[in-house]
């Protein structure tokens, strides 16, 4: 589909990025409006959804990117804005930190994971015909390693990952590229701002332009993993070939988020961080 690494390729091509009122998904619209590509921004907070749209020359799709009917509803509209959809950036995504509710799990599958799925639902039939299309998925470092402090984000991380890693083995001969981005911290709405997230991120927090500019590179050489953060090879490897001692260093981490706890404050049980990255000691 992409016949160069130059990104004049993007010109003319019609992109939908889901939660791109904010953050990751935001500085991609941007970046891929500056190639020329029509975008179409989705949100399911409107405001966001139509400042994002109004600032690019886009198309403001606001709504939920997860539930069936709205995913549904989304990519009808999607193609009466934008004509044919070349890219889906799956990229809108959840974090419930450490609540371990039934409601939580529920949503953040929904969010994290089956709005991957319906997505391709949607798609797949007209791509297949065509024999090209172009799924980003928006996982995170979280889905090739684990994020401490929260159980369901881990989860549905890595399964975000299988299912892209499915989708790819069962239909990249028919044309279908799919790529997985799995940054550690961003500086969006999603990081914490507190003594945890100094432990679990030091310095290595990238800016969402600076995601962006990776993820329009990686475009060009239709590589699986997007990986900004390019340490997370190197940990998931250990994950993969030492798992005992990679959770040992997990497990260190974690005693140094409880013990990075406010001095008075209550000991955080299982305390709400954003990404976790790999052993660091
Ligand atoms: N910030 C990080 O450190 C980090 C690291 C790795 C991965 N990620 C992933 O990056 C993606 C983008 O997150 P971000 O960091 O830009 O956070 P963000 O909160 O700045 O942006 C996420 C946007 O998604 C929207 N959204 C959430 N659920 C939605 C839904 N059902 N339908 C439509 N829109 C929805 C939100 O309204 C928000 O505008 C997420 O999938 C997140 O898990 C973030």
């Amino acid at each position: 589909m992409n016949p160069s690494n130059d990104p004049s390729w993007l010109h003319g091509a019609g992109v939908v990025v889901t939660g791109a009122g904010n953050g990751i998904g935001r500085a991609l619209a941007h970046r891929l409006a500056r190639a020329g590509a029509r975008v179409a921004v989705n949100d399911r907070d409107a405001t966001a959804c139509t400042a994002v749209a109004d600032e690019i020359g886009g198309y403001a799709l606001p709504g939920d990117a997860a539930a069936e009917d709205a995913v549904h509803e989304l990519i009808s509209q999607a193609r009466q804005a934008i004509g044919s959809i070349d890219i889906y950036f799956a990229n809108a995504g959840i974090e419930t930190g450490a609540h371990d509710a039934e409601a939580d799990w529920e949503r953040s599958w929904n969010v994290n994971v089956m709005a991957h799925v319906r997505a391709m639902r949607e798609l797949l039939p007209d791509w297949l015909e065509r024999g090209q299309g172009r799924l980003v998925v928006t996982a995170s470092a979280a889905g090739l390693l684990t994020m401490l402090g929260s159980g369901p984000y881990s989860v549905t991380k890595h399964a975000a990952v299988a299912h892209a890693e499915w989708v790819s083995a069962t239909y990249g001969d028919r044309g279908i590229t799919v790529q997985c981005l799995c940054p550690q911290g961003v500086r969006t709405r999603m990081l914490p701002t507190n003594e945890v997230g100094d432990v679990v991120f030091g310095q290595g927090v990238l800016e969402a332009e600076q995601v962006a500019d990776v993820v329009i590179d990686a475009l060009g050489d239709d590589r699986f993993y997007i990986l900004p953060h390019p340490q997370v090879a190197q940990y998931y490897a250990t994950r993969a070939t030492e798992p005992d001692r990679w959770l040992q260093g997990m497990r260190r981490l974690q005693h140094k988020i409880d013990n990075a706890a406010p001095s008075g404050a209550a000991r955080p049980i299982a305390p709400k961080i954003n990404e976790t990255t790999g052993p660091r000691s």
